[in-house]
């Protein structure tokens, strides 16, 4: 049994552009989920361009339980990517499903999946495949040294004895909702979970999700089910488990600009509340300038403009951080708050 998946545990969902190294060792500090997620990434191109895509993967020994998403089509780029992901020392891999982003469903990979059961079953075996095989520790991928290096520069422990899940994280249907069909096609191919947001691939993120959906998902198999889809928070997450029925919650959205509402009564007053945020947002500037370099420190304007709002003066702040380009200009704009 994972070690990590307890009744009623409560996650990071992945969300690429959000969910990166800096995000999670601060969901880490502050929210203290059971499990963290990466952002997704290709298969395929994880494989073709290691040196390229490796930078989503960073990560953190603080950070653990943490698996990995990866999305794409092909079975054979799955069990490739999903060595290396073992070699890279994560404790799960997770497949998407669910991605209704154009330029991914239309290439066949992510919710498009939900249109083709049989190969969806074949992409988990190929994943099982893979962690069985680097298990027996006869597994060998060709650019070993590469990642060797990878580790040792993110200053990682791998222990070859932990567990590895193989989970997936969809959706309810494709056009209309196939929720327990569906549900059962990829049980039968037996990941340890499975996650599902209560949206179609046709809703997006439009509506409300549909938690009725998530209820039917738990009747309908005995693998764990992690409901998802526009959670409020850790009460909020206790309420749905137990309507619900469902083994555990993933919070998404929720989470960015706050990333403590995994835990229960984190911040009292509003004064706290502002405090809070600075104190929060300055952290994660930190380690986003570190991680990322400062000539990418532009792309935290997206979590700056996250965290101030719902206060007086917020949005004052966002007109002046939303044109921030360096750790130095936003330490002196937090000064004056
Ligand atoms: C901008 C954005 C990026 C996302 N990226 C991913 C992703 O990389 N992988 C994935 O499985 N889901 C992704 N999702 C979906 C979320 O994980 C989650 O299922 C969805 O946002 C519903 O949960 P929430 O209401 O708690 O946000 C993304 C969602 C958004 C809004």
């Amino acid at each position: 049994m994972l070690t990590f998946l307890k009744k009623g545990l409560v996650c990071l969902a992945p969300i690429d552009g959000y969910t990166d190294c800096a995000f999670r060792e601060i969901v880490k500090r502050y929210g203290n989920p059971d499990l963290l997620f990466t952002e997704f990434v290709n298969c395929q191109g994880l494989i073709r361009a290691t040196d390229k895509l490796i930078d989503i993967l960073r990560y953190t020994e603080f950070q653990r339980p943490i698996i990995a998403q990866l999305f794409g089509k092909e079975p054979e780029y799955f069990y490739k990517a999903s060595l290396l992901l073992c070699h890279l020392g994560f404790d799960g891999i997770d497949i998407n499903m669910g991605c209704p982003a154009k330029n991914i469903s239309s290439k066949g990979g992510g919710a498009a999946l939900i249109k083709e059961p049989e190969l969806a079953q074949e992409i988990i075996f190929s994943v099982k495949k893979a962690v069985k095989e680097y298990k027996s520790g006869k597994s060998s991928i060709y650019n070993l040294q590469f990642v060797k290096t990878m580790i040792e520069n993110w200053g990682l422990k791998i222990e070859d004895s932990r567990k590895i899940s193989v989970s997936v994280k969809t959706r309810t249907g494709y056009d209309e909702d196939n929720t327990e069909e569906w549900i059962k096609a990829i049980s039968e191919a037996k990941p340890d979970f499975i996650s599902l947001h209560a949206r179609t691939f046709k809703q997006r993120f439009t509506g409300v999700a549909d938690w009725g959906a998530v209820k039917r998902a738990v009747k309908a198999t005995d693998i764990p089910i992690i409901g998802n889809g526009d959670v409020q928070g850790a009460e909020d997450a206790q309420i749905k488990v137990k309507q619900s029925g469902c083994f555990g919650v993933m919070i998404g959205r929720c989470a960015l600009g706050r990333p403590w509402v995994f835990q229960r009564g984190m911040v009292r007053g509003k004064r706290e509340k502002v405090e809070l945020i600075r104190k929060i947002a300055l952290e994660h500037a930190e380690l986003y300038a570190k991680y990322k370099g400062e000539e990418k420190f532009y792309e935290m304007r997206k979590h700056l403009m996250s965290y101030f709002r719902g206060f007086r003066g917020a949005k004052k702040l966002r007109e002046k951080v939303c044109t921030v380009s360096s750790l130095k200009e936003l330490r002196s704009i937090i000064d004056t708050l």
